[in-house]
């Protein structure tokens, strides 16, 4: 069966995530569109959260969002049990945020990145498995209970 892949967007990365939840279907994924719907005005935590919920639950193993700057998707996002979510805006940044960090939410600045760099950024984070080792040591650490 198809992985399904929650995506979320606020009015400032609704574009290009109607471009992404596309490509995740021709990657073979099964896209989990949790809104906007529209490039009216809305509040980027209302569509964090339900993400963000999903993937802390287990409910889905990672999540994308997507708004103006990334930064107040990934502030929502980060409130959640287990969540990692990490904005990148290049596909190296992707990478090491799986890599080292095994991040489970990409989150994309849709207004500082072309439609093709967002493709190129979800592709690798997709593709990239997380490294383990020594950075499984300091992912455990990021919950303060594990200190
Ligand atoms: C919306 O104008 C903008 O503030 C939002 O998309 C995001 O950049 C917030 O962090």
């Amino acid at each position: 069966m198809a992985e399904i892949i929650p995506i979320g967007a606020d009015h400032a990365g609704f574009e290009l995530k109607e471009r992404l939840v596309a490509e995740l279907k021709t990657l073979g994924f099964t896209p989990n569109d949790v809104g906007t719907h529209s490039t009216a005005s809305t509040d980027y935590p209302d569509y964090a959260h339900v993400v963000a919920d999903q993937v802390s639950r287990g409910q889905a193993r990672r999540g994308v969002l997507l708004c103006g700057t990334g930064l107040g998707m990934a502030y929502a996002a980060n409130r959640h049990h287990g969540v990692r979510a990490a904005v990148a805006w290049e596909p190296e940044i992707a990478r090491l945020a799986r890599l080292h960090n095994d991040a489970n939410i990409l989150v994309l600045p849709a207004r500082f990145v072309t439609e093709p760099e967002g493709i190129e950024i979800l592709k690798t984070w997709l593709a990239t498995p997380f490294e383990g080792g020594r950075h499984e040591r300091r992912v455990e650490k990021i919950e303060v209970e594990n200190i």
